[in-house]
């Protein structure tokens, strides 16, 4: 059992206190969000994300898992302590490294004994440096320390199978000294444990991101080149998928990539290496491939619709993929938006993110299921690909559409099927 306190209930950090609990280990979140503190402590869940809320509530109740306000109580009370705090873009595409600044100052300041300080949030290369500079400045009682990164991997929607059973851990440390304590920490998990230097740690977080992207937009390119030649992308990544050095991951056609990562990742990683020196292009065009991908979408709206004004459009799902509830940078905005500026009425179901999407979206009208978002519909347009919407019925939902069309940004569909069955359907790269 190793005393752990992680600074920074986000995502990463709540799922990561929880799973270190569940395997054994004694655990303190610390978060300055007061309120966030009390309804986690009560059992509460800020975000949606599947077998979270059981884990947490098990492990509060059993003592090993529990949520505080005050950093010296978490530093105080732990070995090792996780900073796991958001690192957001800044407008022009760096990122803003503050919070993990001043987490790193509080800690100096909190620490009385021998600490390991680990960097969980995603950094640009060389934040160590800046966090164990950081921390021997602020040092207030002039004790020994460490500083490690070990980035997460973890995807929104399956976050606790991710971090349960992980493909591998990755360890970034500047000397000997805290090994041993971080394979205690990540023994429980099973995974094979790479130990690197903390430069090459931070650069394997973005370089995963980053090839991960590229994948998408290789297939999002394909899919171009495949609508216009008449092949079909679904039967291209079959093929090429099998391929075990290229694998079938991360190539599905659609609406492009979106959520709290990627998009931010590829950004960072380019200022990043145009900071030291090198113009990464690749990752330019990467970007590009994905920004386009919206605007080839609602070219096909439009070419399909004609004229949009007036037009009653369904859209099913609007979180940026399944399984979640999160709606930052979701692909459905791009969509919706611009249709909305152009006079379409816009109606919408997501099963998890409606009441975030509510926030972002007004004046769309919100539905409670997908056949009430059909209804009188001049056509359908599917931005997420829930489980749900592949058991639909497809009869019933043509019956209650004013227009059979569906334009489906996800590959949801059969495109023989949906023609059997009277739709004009329209998808990506088929
Ligand atoms: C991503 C990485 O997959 C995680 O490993 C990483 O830990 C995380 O970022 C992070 O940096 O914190 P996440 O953004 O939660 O995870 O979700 P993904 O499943 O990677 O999907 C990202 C986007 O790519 C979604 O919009 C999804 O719809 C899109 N995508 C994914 C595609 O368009 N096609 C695909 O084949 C796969």
């Amino acid at each position: 059992m190793v005393k752990i306190s992680i600074v920074g209930t986000g995502y990463v950090g709540l799922v990561t206190g929880a799973c270190f609990a569940e395997v054994g280990h004694q655990v303190i979140c610390v978060d300055n969000d007061l309120k966030k503190v009390e309804t986690l402590q009560a059992g509460g869940i800020p975000i949606y994300e599947p077998g979270l809320e059981e884990m947490v509530k098990r492990n509060v109740a059993n003592g090993r898992l529990r949520f505080t306000g005050k950093i010296a109580d978490g530093v105080n009370n732990s070995e090792v302590i996780f900073i796991a705090v958001p690192t957001p873009p800044k407008p022009n595409g760096d990122v803003d490294m503050s919070f993990v600044e001043r987490v790193a100052r509080e800690i100096a300041g909190a620490m009385m004994e021998y600490k390991i300080v680990v960097d969980k949030s995603t950094v640009p290369v060389k934040t160590g440096e800046k966090v164990g500079a950081t921390i021997k400045r602020y040092n207030k009682h002039k004790v020994d320390f460490d500083v490690i990164s070990n980035p997460e991997f973890l995807r929104e929607g399956c976050a606790v199978q991710d971090l349960m059973q992980p493909d591998r851990v990755v360890i970034g440390v500047g000397g000997p000294r805290p090994v041993a304590k971080m394979k205690e920490v990540y023994t429980p998990f099973n995974a094979p444990i790479i130990v690197t230097d903390i430069n090459s740690a931070e650069l394997i977080k973005h370089a995963c991101n980053s090839f991960l992207a590229l994948k998408i937009s290789y297939t999002n390119a394909l899919s171009v080149i495949c609508e216009a030649s008449g092949a079909n992308i679904s039967d291209v990544v079959h093929g090429m998928g099998l391929d075990k050095r290229i694998g079938r991951a991360f190539l599905n056609a659609g609406l492009g990539y979106g959520g709290s990562c990627f998009p931010k990742d590829l950004s960072a990683f380019v200022h990043i290496a145009e900071a030291l020196g090198y113009e990464f292009r690749l990752l330019k065009e990467v970007q590009q491939i994905n920004a386009d991908q919206i605007q080839l979408f609602l070219k096909k709206v439009h070419d399909t619709l004609w004229i949009v004004k007036d037009k009653t459009i369904g859209v099913l799902g609007l979180a940026f993929k399944p399984n979640t509830d999160d709606m930052r940078l979701a692909p459905s905005l791009e969509v919706i938006r611009p249709l909305q500026k152009e006079g379409a009425k816009i109606r919408a179901y997501d099963p998890k993110a409606m009441e975030k999407a509510r926030e972002v979206l007004p004046g769309v009208e919100f539905c409670d299921d997908a056949y009430a978002v059909a209804t009188g519909a001049d056509a359908l347009i599917i931005c997420t690909e829930w489980d749900e919407f592949r058991q639909l019925d497809l009869e019933k939902l043509r019956s209650v559409m004013n227009q059979p069309i569906v334009l489906d940004g996800r590959n949801l569909y059969d495109p023989q099927k949906m023609t059997e069955l009277g739709f004009v359907y329209k998808s990506i790269g088929r």
